[in-house]
């Protein structure tokens, strides 16, 4: 059966949890699916973000080739490194977590790039922009977990949330030194 994207979204979005899946945990049923909402959100988002950081690393041109090629495979392991530690945490607390692309697409908020060619200028400024939009969201998440007194997804975000920072800072001076060059 086709389904459409607003329905595959709305799908993906029920939060029920099979019996085989409900790992216990003392945090009640309510945080876990609002703590589990925002975590997915973020594992979609680092999935989008890595993708993209890839095709910028695949795609780039010009005289700062080999430094911004390498900067962005670095980024993209750290992302890609997120994913499984996010995914895991919200099965720990006895949420169900992504399952596909279509899943990542329904969750996701940061927006694909699929032009046939960015300057890199403008490579470096779009993925310090996602970054950013992800490190606010999971400053939001983290506010989620304070709610329900889940320090251990908390502990994980504020090391994302530092790490996230750390990007941001890079491609922040890459990018004045491109304007300046
Ligand atoms: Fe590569």
């Amino acid at each position: 059966m086709v389904t459409t994207h607003k329905a595959h979204r709305e799908q993906l979005n029920i939060s029920m949890v099979p019996d085989a899946l409900a790992t216990p945990s003392d945090l009640t049923k309510a945080h876990v699916e609002a703590i589990a909402k925002a975590v997915n959100g973020l594992v979609a988002d680092a999935f989008a973000l890595y993708l993209k950081t890839k095709n910028f690393h695949w795609h780039l041109s010009g005289v700062h080739f080999r430094d911004l090629h390498l900067l962005f495979d670095e980024q993209a392991e750290a992302i890609f490194a997120s994913i499984d530690l996010l995914a895991e945490r919200v099965r720990r607390i006895g949420g169900t977590t992504l399952r596909s692309i279509g899943h990542v697409q329904a969750l996701s908020s940061i927006a694909d790039d699929d032009e046939a060619f960015v300057p890199a200028p403008e490579m470096v400024k779009r993925l310090m922009d996602d970054n950013r939009r992800m490190v606010a969201a999971m400053r939001a998440a983290h506010a989620i977990c304070d709610d329900g007194q889940d320090v251990g997804t908390a502990s994980i975000l504020e090391n994302l949330i530092d790490e996230t920072e750390r990007r941001v800072w890079f491609l922040f001076e890459v990018h004045q030194g491109m304007q300046t060059a």
